[in-house]
């Protein structure tokens, strides 16, 4: 296989990007993605302030430019994502308690139902979990007014609004053991013993000089699978360059491998100058859409070339 999309199929895993709606008009950008990747993510076109920038008020017309470009080129698509605290529209702020519940239900079932059938996995929540050692969750409109149980009941209403979906738990800084990827382990437990639906973990996995590839990062992946539920490397990036970011990457592509239920990676954009790190070159790709290092690295794991 010679791209990064055939590869991970022979494998049986996906490898995806997450795009951008408005530069599916740039040539070199589709060509890259048609070529190279068999799943895609919306990054910013299924959240909550792009979808129902006011109550009750859906425009899907971005989000629906990415899947159909996706969905006519056989290509999956990762929902991204329902509940987060982040490009939240004020008026969800601003609401109290039981208007919170019945909007972040109804945005969910809305969401959820324009997409049935067309999405193959969701987060349903993103970033719930504070970082540092306390392992608490996360301030949030959810979390304040609603207290622990939010995340539960998003998960009950994905689960009636799209039975066929999977439905992850999405966040970053667990992709290797430690207090907040333990508090994650817990919720997912706990979900698992008690039959609250939720059928996989994302591992965003953004990783630069403070935050590298943990050497745990395997084992992480396995304790969650060994729960009962598929993870997935739903956010890749690497700050570096040249053969120390290759090797990075190639060690994220193995540890994945490593792991039959690890189903797929995304990576957080297609070249380095789109990425959302406003510096740096963490991604494949280069400014002129040439193949990096990393990305050679990347096919060689996944055992094409
Ligand atoms: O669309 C507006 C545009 O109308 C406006 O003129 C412009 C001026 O700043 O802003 C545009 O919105 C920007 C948006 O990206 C779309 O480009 C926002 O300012 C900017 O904050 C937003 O950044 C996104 C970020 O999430 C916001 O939290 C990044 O593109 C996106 O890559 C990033 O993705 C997140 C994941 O969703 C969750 N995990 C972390 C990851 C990286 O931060």
């Amino acid at each position: 296989a010679d791209t990064l999309g055939s590869a991970a199929a022979e494998k049986g895993r996906y490898f995806g990007a997450a795009v951008a709606a408005n530069r599916l008009g740039e040539a070199q950008y589709a060509a890259t993605l048609n070529t190279e990747f068999n799943s895609v993510t919306p990054e910013n076109e299924m959240k909550w302030d792009a979808l129902e920038p006011s109550r009750g008020s859906f425009g899907f017309g971005n989000a629906d430019r990415i899947v159909d470009h996706a969905r006519s080129r056989g290509k999956s698509v990762r929902g991204h994502t329902l509940v987060w605290h982040s490009q939240l529209p004020g008026w969800v702020s601003g609401l109290g308690a039981t208007d919170l519940r019945s909007a972040m239900n109804n945005h969910i079932t809305q969401v959820m139902t324009h997409y049935r059938g067309a999405i193959h996995s969701w987060d349903v929540v993103n970033e719930a979990f504070q970082d540092g050692s306390s392992g608490a969750r996360r301030s949030s409109p959810f979390q304040d007014k609603l207290g622990n149980g939010f995340i539960e009941e998003a998960f009950r209403t994905a689960r009636a609004a799209d039975p066929n979906a999977k439905l992850c738990y999405n966040d970053y800084n667990t992709d290797g053991v430690n207090a907040k990827s333990n508090a994650v382990y817990n919720l997912v437990r706990d979900f698992k013993s008690r039959g609250v639906p939720i059928d996989c973990v994302g591992f965003q996995s953004h990783f630069n000089s403070a935050s590298p590839v943990p050497s745990d990062y395997r084992a992480n992946l396995q304790r969650f699978a060994d729960l009962g539920v598929d993870v997935q490397i739903t956010e890749l990036d690497i700050e570096g360059s040249g053969t120390t970011q290759a090797t990075h990457y190639g060690n994220v592509v193995t540890a994945c491998l490593a792991v039959s239920r690890c189903t797929g990676i995304t990576v957080w954009g297609i070249p380095d100058k789109y990425s959302w790190r406003s510096s740096g070159t963490p991604l494949l790709f280069d400014d002129n859409y040439t193949k990096k290092p990393a990305y050679h690295a990347v096919l060689s794991a996944l055992g094409g070339s």
